[in-house]
Order: C-alpha cells, then structure tokens, then sequence
C-alpha cells in the first residue's frame, strides 16, 4: 500500500502588534533607513512586547491554522522555534494544552530560519508511517529577544511571529499534498550563526576566572559568508525539490523563499531563472522571522491573492546549523485570515 502522504489543509500566522520601524532603530544605533532598506530590504518588523512569548504566538497561530481547517483536533502538534522561552521543558506539549487539544504527542524541533521545512518533512515522515493522521505544524519565534540590541549588524535584520498549518494524511494526487522534501546540514560551519552561552556547553556569560561578557547571551553572525551560504544552499535545496518533484522552473507559479534578505532572495531567483514577478517578498514588513518565516510568508500570500488555488508553490529555507530544505506543492482550496 502507498503510504499516505501529508496534504494541508488548514494556515494561519500572527506577528505580534508592537511594529518598530527603520527610524526606530536608527534613532539608537548607527545606521540609517536608508542602509537597512538597501542591504536588506526591510522596512520594519513586528517585536515581542509586555511579556508576549514564542508560546503565546504559537498559539494564536495554531489557533488560527485549526480554524482555516474547520477541525478542533489533532494526533500531534510539532513546534519548530530556536527561541524557546525555556531550554526545559519543550513549548509543544504547553501549546497543545492550551489549544486543548489533549495528551497528544508534541514537541519541538530546531532548526533556526529551517525549521519550518524541517518540520514539513518531520511531520511528512509521522503521516507516512501511520503514527499521526493529522498535525498541527507551528514555526514560531520571538527571536528579538536573544539578539543584542546594540549591535547594529543584527538587531536590524530580525523580527517575531508565527505560522501554523494543519496537514491531514491524504494521497500525493490531492492539491496541498506536501512534494518530496529535500533536507541538508553542515554542522562544521556552526559557528557562523550561534549564541555561545545558555546551553549546557556554557551556562552563563560568567562564571569563575570569567569576565562577564554579555556579548556570549546574544547572537553571534558572520554576516557576508552567510549570505553567500544562503544563496548557495537555497538555490540547491530548490533544484532538488524540483527534481525530486518532477518539476521544471517554469511550472512554477510563486516562489516563497526563507525570508532573510531581499537581495538573498533576489540572487536564489536569479539562478534560478525564476522571474521576479513569481517571487514572494514579505520581508519588507516583518523582518526574518526564522522558522516563521515561510508559514507567515504563505499567508500572506494567499489573503493578498497573490496565492491562489491550483498554483504550483517552491518553498526553500536556509538556517543556522548551517541548514537547509527545500519542497514543493500546488496550493489547495483554503480559508485564509490576514496575518497582518
Ligand atoms: N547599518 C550601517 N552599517 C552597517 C550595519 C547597519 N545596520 N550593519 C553592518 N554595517 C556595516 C559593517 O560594519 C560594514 O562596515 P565596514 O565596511 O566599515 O566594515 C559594512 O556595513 C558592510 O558590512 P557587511 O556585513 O559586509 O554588509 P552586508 O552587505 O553583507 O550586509 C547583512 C549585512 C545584512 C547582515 C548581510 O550580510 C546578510 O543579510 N547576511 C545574511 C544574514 C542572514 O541571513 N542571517 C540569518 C541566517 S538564517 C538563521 O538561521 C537565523
């Protein structure tokens, strides 16, 4: 028997309602709109406040994904973040319950700005084996908080949210029926995107011998070489779910990329040869939002009718770790709520 395959069939996303602006940060760094716009593309970004966490979004997503599907339950619940509001225990298990949504199994997943596709291929893998016959997939961040707001080379580039799908077993024939999902790691380049202290390797920022360094709590970014990782390993995961796809560029009708940088977008479309009118861009209005980033960006695409049923989708993300993925499918017949 062919094992089911995962269809969607249900989104939704949310950013929190606190926006900071491009002016807003330039009046305490030294930077410019006008430099964050032209490296970036970002205008603004949606930023975590009065004690708003990863779990709040996550819910408010997921609750709006549930609805989109017209169901009140699942068999797992799968949270992609790298801004856990705790290192224990995981977000899931919290947000099931407060979706009531039962003893379910749910658990995290990290995979920085990949984890959302990460966590397709995850819950792929949970539907095809039988053990779920519906999940609730969450990419969710409030990852402003781990950066340094001082550092200008960062704290322009990220903002929060979250993106929530449900996907049911069904056949690989339906629309929403998620394509092969192509995933890759380099773990000898993991320092490139890290925060050195919190975990278990380093507890603190200080300790004995130690002085304090407050840098070690924040994210830690080697900017350019990331770009050209980005673009490298986008541009891959894509021809892959392509080819695992038995797809060619021109059948593709929206391009929705791991939302970065503008000109990281821009570079993977160019090789490509997708042409820019099939290009999704959101970044300009919610800043990379990590494994938020595609569920958010879909989203938004579908409520501003530039995602509309029957369209063939090309999703690609990359991440720290360094990881990256990539899949396709043709966009379903769905109720979809403005994230914005
Ligand atoms: N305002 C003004 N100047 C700045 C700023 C800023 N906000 N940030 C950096 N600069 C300066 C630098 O100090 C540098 O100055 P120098 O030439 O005097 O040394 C100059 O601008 C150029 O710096 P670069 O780092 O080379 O700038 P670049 O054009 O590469 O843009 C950026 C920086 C936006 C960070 C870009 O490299 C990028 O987007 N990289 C990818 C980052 C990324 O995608 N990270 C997420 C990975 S996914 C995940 O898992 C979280």
């Amino acid at each position: 028997m062919t094992p089911a395959r995962a269809v969607l069939s249900g989104i939704g996303a949310c950013v929190p309602s606190n926006t900071v602006t491009n002016a807003d940060l330039s009046r305490h760094l030294d930077t410019s709109p006008e430099w964050i716009t032209s490296r970036t593309g970002i205008e603004e970004r949606h930023v975590v406040s009065g004690g708003e966490s990863t779990v709040d979004l996550a819910v408010e997503a997921g609750t709006r994904a549930l609805k989109s599907a017209g169901v009140a339950a699942v068999d797992a619940v799968v949270l992609a973040t790298t801004s856990p509001e705790r290192l224990c225990p995981a977000g899931a298990p919290e947000v099931a319950h407060r979706l009531g949504l039962g003893f379910v199994p749910a658990f995290d997943l990290t995979s920085a700005c990949s984890g959302f596709v990460f966590g397709l291929g995850t819950s792929q893998g949970l539907i095809a084996s039988g053990l779920a016959r519906s999940v609730l997939l969450i990419g969710a961040e409030a990852f402003t908080t781990l950066v340094d707001p001082e550092d200008r080379g960062t704290a322009v580039i990220f903002g929060d949210g979250a993106g929530a799908v449900v996907l049911r077993a069904g056949t690989g024939a339906e629309p929403g029926a998620i394509g092969p999902v192509s995933l890759g790691t380099d773990g000898s380049r993991a320092d490139l995107l890290h925060i050195p202290s919190g975990g278990s390797r380093q507890r603190a920022a200080t300790g004995l011998g130690h002085e304090l360094d407050k840098s070690s709590w924040y994210l830690q970014m080697a900017g350019r070489t990331l770009f050209q990782q980005a673009v490298a390993r986008m541009t891959e995961a894509s021809r892959s779910a392509l080819d695992d796809a038995g797809w060619t560029v021109p059948m593709v009708d929206l391009f929705v990329g791991h939302q970065a940088n503008l000109r990281i977008l821009t570079a993977v479309a160019k090789r490509l040869e997708v042409p820019e009118e099939r290009v999704f861009v959101n970044i300009d209005r919610v800043g990379n939002t990590l494994a938020a980033s595609i569920p958010l960006a879909l989203t938004a695409a579908a409520a501003q009718g530039e995602l509309n049923t029957g369209d063939r989708v090309l999703l690609s993300a990359f991440g720290a770790g360094l990881s990256w993925g990539g899949t396709t499918l043709v966009w379903p017949d769905l109720a979809v709520e403005s994230p914005l």
